[in-house]
């Protein structure tokens, strides 16, 4: 018999600071282009990020992969890293990038995938960052 594919998903949260400008810009267009995000000296924001594995259930454990194991995964990889930080100064795997939700949900699944491939037949299917309760973004692994 065939096994089902299923998508899991854990979430974790966490709260940093952090500020958008690019110095290529003038002060106004960095302004114009990211509002509070551009505060000279960072601002905060509590987010939560989701990591979605598809797999197939095989039927002897009737699992895709543990999640127990993939909480661990994200909080030794991500969250112990970025957790009451500063992205822009203190997440050297956030260097030299401007720390958008887009471009966070990139480098989290950079830094994620390695450990999802380990698991038999799993694959990392969906980054999701919250930036805010309303604010999400989602990044699939695919680029242009
Ligand atoms: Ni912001």
């Amino acid at each position: 018999m065939s096994e089902p594919i299923v998508e899991i998903t854990r979430r974790e949260e966490f709260s940093a600071a952090h500020r958008l400008h690019n110095p290529a810009f003038s002060p106004e267009e960095n302004r114009r282009l990211y509002g509070v995000c551009n505060n000279e000296n960072g601002h905060g924001h509590n987010y939560a990020f989701e990591v979605t594995v598809r797999g197939p259930v095989p039927r002897a454990t009737g699992m895709v992969m543990d999640l127990n194991q993939l909480m661990v995964v994200l909080r030794e990889e991500i969250v112990a890293h970025v957790d009451h930080k500063h992205l822009n100064h203190d997440v050297p795997f956030l260097s030299g990038i401007i720390p958008t939700a887009e471009n966070v949900a990139v480098a989290f699944w950079r830094r994620i995938e390695p450990h999802v491939k380990r698991f038999d037949g799993c694959r990392l299917h969906r980054v999701r960052v919250y930036e805010s309760r309303n604010n999400f973004v989602d990044y699939f692994g695919i680029d242009a």
